[in-house]
């Protein structure tokens, strides 16, 4: 079993995949990747969406796609990429963006600048509603204020952090994804796939981690993200300090 948490696979839902037949492409190439299940995380911005908004649209693409997408593709999830606003952890709609109802909820940080107040919400969200947030393509955010700070946050907090595919092959990551592996903050990979432009890449980005740091390092990245399945299919919280292994 091999998880993709982070993809934009749902048919005009987004900016990700702009028709049905797109969206089967790209589950037809991480099926050739050996990926099993697919959680769907279309982007959610608080300035433009509604959260009915939201969920119907979600819905409503969810429906097309299942109703062509053959029995041996991969199975799909629905979770969201949540953009971050202030107040977030008071939200009381937190819950709905939740990877498949469980209590992992991907939440994207400012691109610009990562705060204080960024931080302590972060902490609410794990400590005091039992959530657990997982910071998608963490290499991003490499040029954000406070990046560094956020670095040594997210070693003391055992924050969980998912790095693109992609980004593996992008010179501009190279350095980043360095630092990231040897200060053990990688918990996942993911392929944030949005088209046939920004297509799956996972057996070529575990592949790069294999040669590029080590085969241990490969594996724990596939034992966390079958930790992460099983967790969100079962529906039960496990302490994700000792299930996740760090590199
Ligand atoms: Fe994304």
């Amino acid at each position: 079993m091999l998880l993709d948490l982070h993809t934009h696979i749902l048919p005009d839902c987004d900016d990700g995949a702009k028709s049905v037949k797109i969206s089967l492409e790209l589950l037809k190439m991480m099926k050739s990747q050996g990926i099993t299940n697919v959680v769907a995380t279309p982007h959610f911005y608080p300035d433009s969406d509604t959260i009915d908004g939201f969920k119907a649209r979600v819905s409503s693409a969810l429906g097309k796609l299942e109703k062509v997408k053959p029995k041996d593709f991969p199975e799909i999830l629905i979770g969201c990429e949540l953009f971050y606003f202030r107040n977030i952890s008071k939200s009381e709609y937190i819950k709905d963006f939740t990877i498949n109802n469980s209590h992992y909820i991907l939440l994207e940080p400012n691109p610009y600048f990562i705060d204080k107040i960024f931080m302590d919400e972060i902490l609410y969200l794990k400590n005091d509603l039992g959530l657990i947030p997982i910071i998608p393509h963490i290499e991003r955010y490499n040029k954000a204020k406070g990046f560094k700070t956020f670095l040594n946050f997210i070693k003391e907090n055992k924050i969980l952090t998912q790095v693109n595919c992609a980004s593996f092959f992008d010179r501009a990551y190279n350095r980043t994804i360095k630092t990231l592996f040897e200060k053990r903050l990688v918990t996942f990979i993911a392929t944030d796939s949005h088209s046939m432009n920004r297509p799956p890449m996972m057996g070529l980005a575990l592949c790069e981690i294999e040669n590029r740091f080590s085969p241990q390092a490969k594996q724990i990245i596939l034992h966390n993200l079958n930790s992460l399945l099983n967790d969100i299919t079962n529906k039960e919280q496990t302490d994700e300090i000792e299930q996740f292994k760090y590199l």
